[in-house]
């Protein structure tokens, strides 16, 4: 499979990565199945590892543990935090780490960045950015980074304050069409040279009958890596045949497919954009 430079750390990743968020009882997903998909995309070269704090209670970062007990160390970890406050946010560290049985987390990514006053808040006095800070000089994470899928102006305003070293952001062909990150992130974090994973690869599914060609499209992006949630081996498995042979969409393919997912972008197909676009108010789902 392709490997591809994360930012400026120096690491390379398979472009295809692993989204924890759905190998969970909620998404049908037994444990000894999510056990043995982390431990197949690990002996498939699969190194990247996207959790959150949030995610079924725990239970993504706490099955997302019980292999990197065994393989830490092929491991790349990113989790996520869900507060905006200091104090609030070490804690659910500790918790991460506690449930992931290690003692440092790869990356550590301030949660679904939506609006200016959530980045105000996580970037003012006593927001959850100076425990990332602390946590980065004792060691606990490696690496600071941010998410967001609602509106590309955020994450471009999060680079102006602070040098994160990764974005983890909405990427899909439907993302192509409004508040796209494709268009408006991804050129400034080139720039910059901050790594950049793409997700909603999917659409959350919306796009599952042409997985391959969506999969194709997001990693002809100039991203890093792609991560795709994932609750199935025959998912991964799917997944993973596509990214071995990947070539980029052709021209006519990428119009075709254009032509084919234009229909489907509204606010009830993508629920992670702004509910009144026009307005930028409502929202949101994780
Ligand atoms: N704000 C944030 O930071 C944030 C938010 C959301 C997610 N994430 C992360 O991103 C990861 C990806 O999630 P996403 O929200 O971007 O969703 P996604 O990857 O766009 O969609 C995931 C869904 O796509 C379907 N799928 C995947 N591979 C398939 C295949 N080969 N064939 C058919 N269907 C397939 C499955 O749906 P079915 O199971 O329904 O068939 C799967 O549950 C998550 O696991 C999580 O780690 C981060």
């Amino acid at each position: 499979m392709e490997h591809r430079a994360f930012g400026k750390t120096g690491e390379t990743f398979a472009i295809l990565s692993f989204g924890a968020q759905r190998m969970v009882d909620e998404h049908g997903c037994s444990e000894e199945e999510a056990l043995e998909m982390v431990n197949y995309a690990l002996d498939k070269g699969m190194r990247y590892f996207d959790t959150a704090w949030i995610y079924s209670f725990g239970q993504s970062e706490t099955r997302l543990g019980k292999v990197a007990r065994h393989r830490r160390e092929e491991m790349w970890i990113a989790t996520k935090v869900w507060s905006r406050d200091r104090d609030e946010a070490r804690g659910q560290l500790e918790e991460s780490l506690s449930r992931l049985q290690t003692d440092y987390v790869n990356e550590w990514r301030m949660h679904n960045v939506w609006s200016m006053e959530e980045l105000d808040k996580l970037t003012a006095r006593g927001g959850a950015l100076e425990a990332a800070i602390r946590a980065r000089d004792e060691g606990m994470v490696r690496h600071i980074s941010i998410s967001g899928h609602t509106d590309p102006r955020v994450q471009i305003e999060a680079l102006e304050r602070f040098p994160f070293d990764s974005v983890l952001c909405a990427c899909s062909i439907l993302d192509h069409f409004i508040f796209s990150f494709a268009e408006e992130f991804l050129p400034v974090a080139n720039a910059k040279g901050v790594a950049v994973v793409g997700m909603k690869v999917m659409g959350l599914g919306a796009l599952a009958h042409l997985y391959d060609k969506a999969l194709r499209y997001t990693l002809g992006l100039p991203i890093s890596t792609a991560i795709v949630g994932m609750d199935n081996m025959g998912q991964l498995q799917d997944n993973i045949a596509v990214a071995e042979s990947f070539q980029p969409l052709t021209d006519e393919e990428r119009l075709q497919l254009f032509r084919e997912v234009l229909p489907m972008v509204s606010p009830e197909t993508l629920p992670w954009k702004a509910e009144k676009w026009g307005q930028k108010v409502g929202w949101n789902k994780r």
